[in-house]
């Protein structure tokens, strides 16, 4: 039987410059008197976090400051805040980072509100895929950067370093209670920041407009065993065409000019509608392949980020294979991705002048553009290490189900060799 429903559902939002300003107000609609702040210390060296709680002191909102979050949230990591958030007694959280920062304290919040381990929640098989039994403490998200659209989503992504495995715990009540986006707090951001954080908009975009319907799904025989991730839907499409289309207009303007407001504001929009959009439909090969690529790296350090181990920013970690991956799932939806390939060149394209080079030709362009890594070899890898990298790749399966077309153990070689060098 299959599937036949599908459910709209987003994050409040609040979005436009000195919106930040608004925080300590928000809480107050709340009811928030006692906020744990959730911060990162590169994010706090800006001055960022305290801006944001200097709002909670006006407001007359307590508050104390946790900023020990790790770049990739481990198990561990998402406990030690947990506990923080529990033995605390706060009645709302505010997160104010990126989606390290804001996966913590949807956890955090988890925890705090609920009790038992960050385990007992972590989708099943991995975890025990234990339901929130109620809705969680208000919770504000403050991004910072300008990619995971984690403050639109329901989903808290974490690394289980012994199984090397990224999963998450995804369910509608870890959604945010509202998200505040202020371009202002981007300003900080350097050029190949917003470059690797944008591509990974663009590709959240393309993949959730170009993955399975959520009509090809089987119907769960309960409602709650609805995914998250339901597959491409006629709403999170509008979400999706939307953050593709700032994409293509404005990552270039923003990654040339850090002070080119409307361009930031704009990417940051982006992030936003992207997290809508991939939040309801989902995500698949190239964020499936991004795992291995990330935990792999031996020696990239790329430039604008601190350089103190070697390291594959999320966003070119995931765009690497994206015109592979494309080429790949071209046959399945070629009006979908020649969608994607309009939507991203900003002008129209005969249907009979596309084939399944179009995209990845268009997301190749905007790489050089934007300076993104040529490709895996760039990253440091080789032909070599191909099968070590499908292995991980299938170990995503929550994603890799969401291909438009099948996907096996060869087609990922295929693509991880195809996206060596993209141009
Ligand atoms: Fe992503």
């Amino acid at each position: 039987m299959h599937e036949s429903v599908f459910t709209v559902e987003a994050t409040p939002l609040k979005f436009g410059p000195g919106a930040s300003a608004e925080v300590g107000w928000d809480l107050a609609r709340l009811g928030v008197t006692r906020a744990l702040v959730l911060s990162d210390p590169a994010v706090r060296a800006l001055g960022i976090t305290e801006r944001i709680t200097a709002q909670l002191d006006d407001g007359g909102i307590a508050h104390e400051v946790f900023d020990r979050i790790s770049i990739e949230p481990t198990d561990t990591s998402f406990a030690e805040a947990a506990e923080v958030a529990r033995a605390g007694g706060f009645d709302g959280f505010v997160s104010v980072g990126g989606g390290s920062t804001m996966d913590t304290a949807k956890a955090a919040n988890l925890i705090a509100t609920h009790g038992g381990e960050v385990i007992d929640y972590v989708n099943a098989p991995i975890g025990g895929g234990r339901r929130p039994p109620g809705p969680l403490r208000p919770h504000v998200a403050v991004p910072t950067t300008s990619g995971t659209g984690s403050e639109a989503t329901t989903v808290a992504v974490l690394d289980l370093v012994g199984e090397g495995v990224k999963t998450g715990i995804s369910h509608r009540f870890l959604r945010a209670t509202q998200a505040i986006v202020d371009p202002e707090l981007t300003r900080a951001l350097p050029p190949e920041v917003t470059s690797a954080s944008g591509l990974d908009v663009v590709c959240h975009a393309a993949e959730s407009y170009t993955v399975r319907g959520f009509e090809t799904r089987d119907r769960p025989a309960d409602p709650g065993d609805r995914p998250p991730y339901q597959g491409a839907n006629p709403v999170a499409d509008l979400w999706s065409a939307r953050a593709l289309e700032y994409g293509g207009r404005y990552l270039r303007r923003a990654v040339a000019d850090g002070e080119d407001a409307e361009a930031r504001g704009s990417m940051m929009l982006a992030a936003s509608l992207a997290g809508i959009g991939f939040g309801s439909a989902g995500v698949h090969i190239p964020h499936a392949c991004a795992y291995p690529i990330a935990t792999g790296a031996r020696e990239y350090q790329p430039a604008g980020y601190p350089d103190d181990h070697p390291f594959v920013p999320h966003g070119h970690s995931v765009i690497v294979t994206a015109p592979a991956a494309f080429r790949f799932t071209f046959a399945a939806s070629p009006d979908r991705h020649r969608h994607v390939a309009e939507l991203l060149g900003g002008c129209p394209i005969p249907p009979e002048e596309v084939d399944e080079n179009t995209l990845p030709a268009v997301l190749a362009e905007l790489m050089r553009d934007v300076g993104a890594p040529r490709g895996l070899a760039e990253l440091g890898y080789s032909e070599d290490d191909v099968s070590e990298l499908v292995q991980g790749a299938l170990k995503q399966q929550r994603l890799l189900v969401g291909s438009p077309r099948e996907v096996g153990a060869e087609d990922l070689a295929g693509i991880l060799r195809g996206s060596l060098r993209n141009w």
